[in-house]
């Protein structure tokens, strides 16, 4: 049977924009009370705005998800204002192009720390709440690129890997732990419109040499994230995907990574010579 969403609480990372703010906007709509967490305090005003104009509950905790502390005030927010937490999405994060020699330990290391370190202080908290009440549901953006490593990617993709190995082996340990009421999900977007691209410009110091110059016309819209994460916190399920092709492909990638990797090759591996004048 469907979850009856109304009144149940969830808080969502990275509710500034994008993927994040949709799935606020959409959760809200389902009848949930909604805490938004993100860095730009401003950004989050609006959101608040926006879903309590709409009639929905909503209230703001500005937050760098780096910081466990400023996290845990977000589990603890939402407790005060709304009785709970049944759910948690730790969606914040940040991408970057960049070839593993260019990279800094620094870079790589911060990365690491929004959004896999991020992710996990944003659920430990929720996660001790949930446990206690006996149920909840914990959602992490992970990516469809946690299960392939591209070229330029292999630091956000190694995020989004460990995100998508860490919901996994949690939604084991609480389910053999007999905490099956408290699920566990990974969300696996594929191109998403959102400001995710301007953001790895700026970062990555330029245009994507990875992606073909026509994708941002191919990306789906955050609307699309959003609806697939309220269809899981109805009906819960292991990993959340926005594209059936994407997935088979993936699934194909694991089983045969020569062909992947040959796959890869054709479609980014021209661009990549071009760029490095070969
Ligand atoms: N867009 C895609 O194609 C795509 C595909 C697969 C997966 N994803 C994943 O989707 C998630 C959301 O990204 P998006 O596409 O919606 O991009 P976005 O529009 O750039 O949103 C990223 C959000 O994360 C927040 N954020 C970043 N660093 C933070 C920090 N240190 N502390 C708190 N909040 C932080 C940003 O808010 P503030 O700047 O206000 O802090 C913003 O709200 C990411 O985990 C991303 O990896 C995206």
């Amino acid at each position: 049977m469907a979850i009856d969403l109304k009144g149940l609480p969830i808080a969502i990372t990275g509710a500034s924009s994008g993927i994040g703010l949709y799935a606020a906007l959409a959760c809200a709509r389902a009848g949930m009370p909604v805490t938004v967490a993100a860095r730009r305090a401003d950004r989050l005003a609006e959101v608040v705005d926006r879903i309590r104009g709409e009639g929905g509950r909503a209230v703001a905790v500005e937050c760098d998800v780096t910081d466990p502390v400023q996290c845990r005030a977000i589990t603890d927010r939402t407790i005060a204002e709304f009785g709970s937490i049944y759910a948690v999405f730790a969606n914040a994060g940040y991408g970057l192009e960049k070839p593993f020699l260019g990279m800094s330990d620094a870079e790589i290391r911060a990365i690491f720390e929004t959004n896999y370190f991020g992710t996990i202080n944003t659920i430990r908290p929720a996660l001790d709440a949930m446990l206690s009440a006996g149920r909840g549901h914990v959602l992490v953006c992970s990516s469809c690129l946690s299960k392939i490593g591209l070229p330029l990617y292999s630091a956000y993709c190694a995020t989004k890997a460990a995100q998508d190995d860490l919901s996994r082996a949690l939604r084991h340990e609480l389910r053999f732990a007999g905490h099956g009421d408290v699920h566990v999900s990974s969300v696996h977007p594929i191109g998403t419109r959102t400001e995710l691209f301007e953001t790895k410009k700026f970062l990555s110091g330029g245009q994507s040499k990875v992606l073909p110059p026509d994708s941002q016309r191919r990306l789906q819209s955050p609307e699309v994230v959003a609806r697939a994460i309220v269809r899981c916190l109805r009906r819960p399920r292991g990993e959340v995907w926005t594209s059936l092709p994407t997935r088979l492909a993936m699934a194909a990638a694991l089983a045969m990574p020569g062909l992947a990797d040959w796959g890869i090759g054709l479609a980014v591996g021209s661009r990549l010579r071009k760029s490095e004048g070969g």
